[in-house]
């Protein structure tokens, strides 16, 4: 049976962790030549060995997402390896623990935390799209999706720069669909709920119940439930939705 992205190349940031990497694996399952971009170059390197385990075809990048230099680079080596730049996961990102604001309210954000969230969760997509649409243009389309958050949708109590940054990851995605239609890019996001992952499990620990109780699924999502998501709006299965923030949050939004 043919794979829903064969022939096509991918990067996705992030793909050392938890969405990120579950995502590189589905990608590779079904055909996509894969790059795997994170911070931390080990995390990478271990996904390109658990795709490469598993048959697939992958090359490790590492980067800062929120620094121009770096996604030029990222993107110029994916060019460099593939040729070309099919599907473009942008899913790099921290949560508020990362940065030192767990439980403060809007006011007690310090600056600094305030920044780097932006500077990450914000600018990085930006940047990422910034480097990836001229040359999925260049070569007559692509596929892009970018990592929301139910908190795309929806204040969430002491996240307060995360929830900005989601609900401007959203709205840098509409405004680049519209834009880039023309020239056959779609540009989608996915707005998980809470998922198990290494960025989850202090959120998990600290108020794991009233998390659960306010899930109508009663349980995390899992990775690959997520990597399902975008490797549909990735394919040529969603050639007709552009500019679309897909939930995927076992309810959560409709609750
Ligand atoms: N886990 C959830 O419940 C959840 C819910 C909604 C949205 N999200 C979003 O999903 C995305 C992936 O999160 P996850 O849960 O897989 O987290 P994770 O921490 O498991 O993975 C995130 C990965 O991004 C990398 N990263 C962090 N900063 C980076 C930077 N500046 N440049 C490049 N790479 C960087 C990390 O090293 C890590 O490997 C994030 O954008 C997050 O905001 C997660």
């Amino acid at each position: 049976m043919a794979g829903m992205l064969d022939g096509k190349s991918a990067l996705i940031t992030g793909g050392g962790g938890g969405i990120g990497r579950a995502t590189a694996l589905a990608f590779a399952r079904e055909g996509a030549r894969v790059a795997v971009a994170d911070i931390v170059e080990e995390a990478a390197r271990e996904t390109v060995a658990l795709v490469n385990a598993a048959g697939g075809q992958a090359i490790s990048l590492s980067g800062d997402v929120s620094r121009d230099a770096d996604v030029r680079v990222m993107i110029e080596a994916v060019v460099g390896s593939y040729g070309r730049l099919d599907c473009a996961f942008n899913n790099a990102g921290i949560a508020g623990w990362q940065v030192d604001a767990v439980g403060k309210k809007t006011a007690e954000w310090s600056e600094e935390a305030f920044d780097r969230m932006i500077a990450v969760n914000l600018k990085g997509v930006w940047l990422c799209m910034r480097y990836e649409l001229p040359q999925m243009q260049a070569q007559g389309g692509g596929a892009i999706v970018n990592t929301a958050s139910i908190a795309g949708l929806a204040g969430l109590p002491t996240s307060s720069a995360y929830v900005a940054a989601k609900h401007g990851v959203i709205g840098l995605t509409k405004t680049a669909a519209i834009e880039y239609a023309e020239a056959s890019i779609r540009v989608n996001a996915v707005c998980p709920g809470y998922i198990r992952t290494p960025m989850t499990e202090p959120g998990m620990r600290l108020r794991g119940e009233a998390i659960l109780a306010q899930t109508p699924f009663k349980r995390l999502g899992n990775p690959e439930e997520i990597a399902e998501m975008v490797l549909w709006l990735c394919s040529e299965r969603a050639s007709y939705v552009s500019g679309a923030a897909y939930n995927v949050d076992g309810g959560y939004m409709a609750a």
